[in-house]
């Protein structure tokens, strides 16, 4: 029975069923199930095995039969039940099951190409397979893993899987999972120095040294005025440093003038401004989102920003601040930073001694200035007030890690401390230490600095430098096979590791371009072989392959443009 309970969850979408390593496969053609120790005719799943039928139905039923006479073994032969007796934090225990889920993680990641990267579930799907209410009565570890196995996984979306290329990635490696288990282990709570000096004093010094691998300015470190801080994402990094420009400009011109200070941005900046500028209390109105076309590869232009501050302080509008990006999230374009840089540090910026706040979005592409040849597209960081890039993307760190620099703390802190009495101490009242409490908006916050520690010492730059370059060139090399096919155009430069591109339509029908390209993302992601995302681009609907996980090797890519290749000879043959 052993080799059964190791039977399980992997398969492939074409006539065969691997159950990859496990000893089971399955012809879809002679709907026999081959298993190390014989044979298993699929009329006994329950299942009609005819090619009508649904593989994912055969597979899903097969899988839970497995399951079932996995649990039902496991009843008997488990030893991980802790049966009332509840010690939440014992030492033994945490070492047996935390060895069996390091066993199941690691397992994962070797099948986990096997999954259909995207989830093929439906809406609702896991209400019908869970129970209405908690148990009252402990359950095994093993029972909690065979439901993960059978109920869990097929509704992930597997971010980690070698043929995911939608959005941008969100790397996990094992130094990040080493470093987030520790951060689990000591589990505190760092909202202020005494509360765990390591966790404030490590983040300053990681930050540091990050900040030094991108030849960040030395403004940006610890040593002077500014600073960095781990935030969760880089919606919360912009949050903050709107709402710390906000407090600045109010200062200077009063607090009833909110009404009056306006943020600038480019039609391609990340929705998260929008959202900082509705929590932050700038009107709708005063957001300034500039056009951007396929002339400046839809980067944000210095003169049309010109001419809209031009423009507000002719109205007696307070410009206050300005986001920029360094690879956009559709097309990965870069604003040009230098000459954005001097607009926002010109002092004829209504009642404005500073200028604006010029901060720099970088979430994605900021991993890939550790390079010395692309450091170049955060040339013009010197102006800026605040710098941000993903850990939790693109370097290997698993989320959440998302790195903000400022130049000027004290601004982020006017506007985030409090002090209440049950939170005073020596430490903090001798104004001698960082509080990051007062650099973020919740008050607790996690050892992250741990995570991005263990990867920056057990990969080294060298080596992280080697993996942000494969995934440029294998962008590249799926670039070139678009190029290569006519019936495709790419439909945007590629700098980093993203490449955008589109079928082409018939020339008299744009219209219809719009529909054949989703449809084409409809049917790729649907085969469980790929995942990709879209954009659009001057009204055109605009497919996005970008490379970036950390199990991506040139194959997949092939693979994934072979798929890509053959479902857009069939909707071109139907339509
Ligand atoms: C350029 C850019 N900025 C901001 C974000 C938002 O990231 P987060 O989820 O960390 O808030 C993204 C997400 O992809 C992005 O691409």
């Amino acid at each position: 029975m052993r080799e059964l309970f190791e039977l399980n969850r992997c398969w492939k979408p074409n006539n065969m069923l691997f159950c990859k390593g496990l000893e089971l496969s399955c012809d879809m053609r002679t709907s026999r199930v081959q298993i190390e120790t014989g044979c298993m005719d699929l009329a006994n799943c329950n299942v009609d095995a005819s090619f009508e039928h649904s593989q994912f139905e055969i597979i899903s039923r097969v899988r839970d039969m497995w399951a079932e006479a996995r649990s039902e073994a496991n009843r008997t032969t488990d030893q991980t039940k802790w049966d009332g007796d509840l010690k939440p934090m014992d030492a033994e225990q945490l070492r047996e099951c935390g060895h069996k889920m390091v066993d199941f993680i690691a397992d994962y990641y070797k099948d986990i190409e096997n999954f259909p990267v995207l989830s093929q579930v439906q809406p609702g799907y896991l209400r019908e397979l869970l129970p209405d209410s908690a148990p009252v009565h402990p359950e095994s570890l093993q029972d909690v893993l065979d439901d993960v196995q059978s109920k869990i996984l097929p509704g992930v979306t597997h971010w980690q899987s070698p043929e995911f290329f939608a959005y941008f990635p969100s790397n996990s490696s094992v130094a990040g999972f080493l470093g987030e288990m520790l951060s689990a282990a000591i589990n505190m709570v760092g909202f202020s120095w005494i509360t765990s000096p390591a966790a404030t004093e490590l983040e300053m010094i990681v930050l540091d040294w990050l900040a030094k691998s991108l030849k960040l300015p030395d403004e940006f470190l610890s040593s002077g005025q500014g600073g960095g801080v781990i935030q969760g994402t880089a919606s919360e990094a912009v949050l903050v440093v709107l709402l710390a420009a906000r407090d600045k400009a109010l200062r200077r011109v009063g607090k009833d003038t909110i009404g009056k200070l306006v943020a600038y941005s480019s039609d391609q900046t990340h929705s998260a401004l929008q959202k900082a500028c509705k929590i932050g209390g700038i009107h709708a109105e005063n957001c300034r989102v500039l056009k951007t076309d396929s002339s400046t590869d839809y980067a944000l232009s210095p003169e049309s920003l010109s001419e809209a501050i031009s423009r507000d302080i002719a109205s007696g509008l307070i410009p206050f601040f300005m986001c920029a990006t360094v690879g956009t999230t559709s097309s990965t374009t870069v604003d040009p930073l230098p000459a954005l840089g001097k607009i926002s540090s010109v002092s004829f910026l209504a009642e404005s001694s500073n200028g604006l706040w010029f901060h720099i979005d970088a979430a994605y592409a900021g991993s890939a200035c550790i390079c010395p040849e692309f450091r170049h597209y955060i040339d013009g960081v010197e102006e800026a007030n605040s710098f941000n890039m993903n850990a939790h993307k693109w370097f290997l760190t698993n989320f959440d890690c998302s790195a903000l620099w400022v130049k000027d703390r004290s601004a982020l802190i006017q506007s985030l401390s409090t002090n209440p009495e049950f939170l005073k101490n020596k430490a903090s009242q001798g104004n001698s230490v960082v509080d990051y409490k007062d650099w973020q908006i919740p008050l607790g916050r996690r050892f992250r600095s741990l995570k991005l520690w263990m990867v920056l010492r057990l990969y080294g730059l060298e080596n992280l430098q080697a993996y942000i370059r494969n995934h440029i060139e294998l962008a590249r090399k799926f670039e070139e096979l678009v190029k290569l096919d006519s019936r495709f155009e790419v439909a945007a430069p590629r700098r980093f590791s993203l490449v955008c591109f589109r079928l082409l339509p018939n020339p008299n029908n744009e219209e219809f371009g719009n529909e054949l390209n989703h449809e084409l993302l409809e049917a790729v992601n649907s085969t469980g072989k790929l995942f990709i995302s879209h954009t659009v681009l001057s009204n055109k609907y605009v497919l996005r392959f970008a490379v970036g996980a950390p199990l991506t090797e040139e194959r997949h890519v092939v693979a994934a443009w072979k798929t890509l290749q053959e479902t857009a000879s069939d909707l071109l043959r139907n339509s």
